[in-house]
């Protein structure tokens, strides 16, 4: 694992978008792994930006999202489906069909789980996964007690996940409860793993995923096990690791980080 740390959420957004766009330029039949939340609002804007300003082409691109809530159709407002429409997929030139997120409002969410993982192994495995980070440490809807070895299916949201989540719903009671989501296993087959946190509220929780003992409880402590991921922070969510300025020389240091300095 390694951790940069960037001054803003801005430079840490760009940092992400940049290692995306590298991916897309290098392999643009890519299989890209992406996440919803507040969080990576930012980072599709950026990924936008890049679009439109110097023509980064998604057109062969194929993608999976790590989530869905249960018990909504992909219309409604506040499913993940209409959260990638409308803030990557109608401003890129993606084709639609090509971008993935489990169903979830499927007539049997069983079998929906077990097809996207099929899905995913056919179209050859993801090459970048995106993520981000929930209060819980989930990564995905992993919540606590997650399987390290665990697939895609069904589960039970916590309330601190339904708090923290209800905000992008027209009422607290039409929040789900529970979500089909990738699971820990299904996220490290990924060949390469990005994780993007942002801001004061998750710097407790990603100094347990970084630094801690690796727990189901804590389903973000299963990226310790992966062998290419980075942990991309702000100054506030970084400030609770205790090695911050080892991982800060790395990043200032080590050629393999050259490209992607600022100045
Ligand atoms: C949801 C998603 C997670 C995401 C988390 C963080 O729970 N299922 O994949 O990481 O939100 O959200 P935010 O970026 O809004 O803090």
């Amino acid at each position: 694992m390694q951790v940069v740390i960037l001054p803003t959420a801005d430079l840490a957004c760009e940092l992400v978008a940049t290692i995306m766009e590298r991916q897309i330029r290098r392999h643009p039949d890519s299989v890209l792994g992406l996440a919803t939340g507040r969080t990576m609002e930012m980072l599709y804007d950026k990924l936008v930006l890049k679009h439109i300003e110097s023509g980064l082409d998604f057109s062969k691109i194929r993608t999976y999202n790590l989530d869905e809530y249960i018990g909504i159709p992909p219309e409604h407002q506040g499913s993940y489906r209409s959260y990638m429409n409308n803030h990557l997929f109608s401003k890129v030139n993606i084709d639609i069909s090509n971008t993935h997120l489990p169903l979830g409002n499927a007539p049997d969410i069983k079998d929906e789980c077990r097809m996207y993982e099929w899905n995913i192994k056919a179209n050859g495995g993801i090459d970048l996964q995106i993520l981000g980070i929930g209060k819980t440490g989930h990564i995905g809807f992993n919540e606590p007690l997650s399987a390290l070895k665990s697939r895609t299916r069904d589960k039970a949201l916590t309330p601190e996940t339904i708090r923290q989540n209800q905000g992008l719903f027209d009422s607290p009671e039409d929040m789900p409860r529970r979500a089909v989501t990738m699971g820990l296993g299904t996220i490290l087959e990924a060949r390469q793993v990005v994780l993007l946190a942002t801001g004061n509220s998750k710097a407790e929780i990603l100094a347990k995923a970084v630094e801690g003992p690796i727990t189901s409880m804590i389903s973000a402590t299963a990226l310790q096990l992966h062998e290419s991921c980075v942990i991309v922070a702000d100054e506030e969510a970084a400030s609770k690791l205790q090695c911050r300025d080892y991982y800060k020389w790395v990043f200032e240091n080590e050629p393999d980080w050259q490209e992607f300095r600022i100045g």
